[in-house]
């Protein structure tokens, strides 16, 4: 009884009908805010006009004009590193701009820093929460404007501080402790704290980075309930989000970034999917090696049928065919890696088969599957691929360390520094020698030798997961080089990317994932910007 009861106060707390019910009509009262917040900062029509930005050589914003209106939620939409991060960190006093100035109604702002911005009543919810974990939320929520008791200074006033932190997020409809850690939130409450935290501070002009990409629908719901109260009181918001249908439900207005320069902008009236997914794509491709694509033909290497994950996936069906190169398009979060995982052993499955080269590998093993001949190349090198203390040596063999014993157990160490020094060739990994440790190896470099590590293990098919992230464009040339010449010798490829111009240069063949499901196919003359960048927002599963 007692448990049912709880779980029910959990549902109503943390449930989208508790946030429109509740009672308080306004967010933001004055005693929300700290006290040394002397002079309340208004909501007002937030501009960036014709700002600059480079990063060393690299020219990210380029004249952009911007302006928010109070009462209005305006969106950002762009491909991935089109710079809408750097606008809203520029408009937030994290980065200082070139050239070109930001306005506040008819005044001109000084944002020497994020504190300059805040005072001005310009907060920016970040892409990552920043929250810090050791700390516990109310020492969060209060960091760097902590009251003081009294008129001595240096006495923090903590009961204050919990009572106003725990007032602040119940607004919301937000019920967690704020004694307790900032890490054991999970990342939409994380979120949420931001919010509270822009409000404790008083600032009426909230920037939302992309924050529904980690959350589920249900949060993304609750979220959305608080950004249209807000609205209503007339705060001023910035969002960006890459979801389409997400954009279209909250925004007034719609803003395009492509290669740090607004394409388009757009009321309410003028919303349309493919006007925007032509803002945001249309451009000739930045680097001219697009492939040729091929025909595959033979029987499949590698079958899957009706492949299914309650919460993930649902019913993927896969044929892949030797030489082939397949991309998975689609956004972080529609589900690619977990149906790579999935394919691999690495992930539960409630339904469906795998097949390897006629083996059926559903419920195999991890070393088996290797065996058999498939393996996932990870996203996150840092976490899954590369063991950065240990050699360039170590590294490279780490994939086939069973094989590599001989029948007394001891590692083949003269065939372990052969395999290496044939990584290191053939990969063209910058490194002084085999006993170089990983971690001294740039992004591109480590990557490379993670590559080499798993197709020592000559697959018949590779899972490349983001093969390029975070790489220089030099090291994303020669990995795309080697996947080519990969796919030559026959093996299958598939690669996993975010990016347009990767899926685009490298494929074959690509498959639109959006939600957890495949929603396209494109092949040969139907793989252009266009219909990628349409892939990727779902076009075909929901009519434009
Ligand atoms: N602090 C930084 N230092 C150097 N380059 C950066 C920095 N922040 C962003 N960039 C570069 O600026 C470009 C745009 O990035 P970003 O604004 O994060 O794009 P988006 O948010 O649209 O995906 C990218 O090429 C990125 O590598
Ligand atoms: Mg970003």
């Amino acid at each position: 009884m007692g448990a049912s009861r709880a779980a029910d106060h959990n549902r109503t707390a943390h449930g989208e009908r508790n946030v429109l019910a509740m009672s308080s009509p306004t967010l933001a009262s004055g005693q929300d805010r700290a006290p040394d917040q002397a002079q309340a900062p208004r909501s007002g029509r937030l501009s960036a006009v014709e700002i600059d930005k480079s990063f060393l050589t690299n020219r990210v914003l380029k004249r952009v004009s911007l302006s928010l209106a109070p009462g209005e939620v305006h969106t950002l939409m762009g491909e991935n590193g089109a710079g809408k991060s750097t606008l809203f960190r520029v408009l937030a006093g994290i980065h200082r701009p070139d050239a070109g100035a930001i306005t506040l109604d008819a005044t001109t702002l000084d944002l020497r820093n994020p504190h300059a911005a805040q005072a001005q009543g310009i907060y920016l919810v970040p892409q990552e929460p920043a929250l810090m974990g050791e700390l516990s939320v109310a020492e969060n929520m209060y960091l760097g404007v902590l009251p003081t008791r009294g008129r001595l200074p240096g006495r923090v006033d903590w009961r204050s501080i919990r009572t106003r932190s725990q007032d602040s997020l119940r607004t919301l409809g937000l019920d967690i402790d704020v004694r307790d850690d900032a890490r054991h939130l999970s990342i939409a409450q994380q979120q949420l704290v931001e919010c509270a935290k822009a409000l404790l501070r008083g600032c009426r002009i909230i920037l939302f980075d992309e924050p529904t990409s980690p959350l589920t629908s249900r949060e993304v719901g609750f979220l959305f309930g608080i950004i249209r109260r807000l609205r209503d009181e007339g705060y001023t918001l910035g969002f960006i989000s890459h979801r389409m249908d997400e954009v279209m439900e909250i925004s007034d207005r719609i803003s395009v970034l492509r290669d740090g320069a607004v394409t388009d902008e757009v009321d309410r009236a003028g919303f349309d999917r493919s006007r925007l997914v032509s803002a945001m794509v249309g451009r000739t491709l930045s680097f001219d090696r697009k492939r040729t694509h091929r025909a595959a033909s033979g029987r499949p290497v590698l079958t899957v049928r009706g492949l299914t994950h309650p919460s993930a996936f649902r019913a993927i069906d896969l044929d892949i065919l030797p030489g082939e190169i397949v991309g998975f398009a689609g956004l972080i979060g529609a589900g690619r890696t977990e149906i790579a995982e999935a394919i691999c052993g690495l992930r539960d499955k409630s339904a469906g088969s795998v097949v390897l080269n006629g083996q059926d590998i559903t419920d195999a093993s991890i070393p088996r599957i290797i065996e058999a001949g498939l393996v996932y190349v990870p996203e996150d090198r840092a976490r899954h691929g590369a063991i950065l203390p240990m050699s360039i040596r170590d590294n490279a063999t780490a994939g086939q360390i069973t094989r590599l014993q001989n029948p007394i157990g001891l590692l083949d160490r003269l065939r372990e520094a052969e395999i290496a020094k044939q990584t290191l060739a053939r990969f063209r990994v910058r490194a002084r020698g085999p006993d170089q440790p990983m971690r001294e190896l740039s992004g591109g470099n480590q990557q490379k030798i993670v590559f080499g590590k798993w197709m020592s293990t000559n697959p018949t098919v590779a899972i490349l997961d983001e093969p390029t992230r975070g790489v220089d464009v030099g090291a994303k040339e020669d990995i795309y080089r080697l996947i080519e010449e990969l796919s030559q010798s026959g093996m299958a490829i598939i690669v996993i990317s975010s990016e347009l111009e990767e899926l685009i240069a490298l494929c074959d063949r690509i498959l639109a994932i959006y939600a957890g499901r495949i929603t396209a196919e494109l092949r040969g003359a139907e793989i252009t910007a266009a219909s990628v960048g349409a892939a990727f927002l779902g076009a075909g599963s929901t009519p434009a």
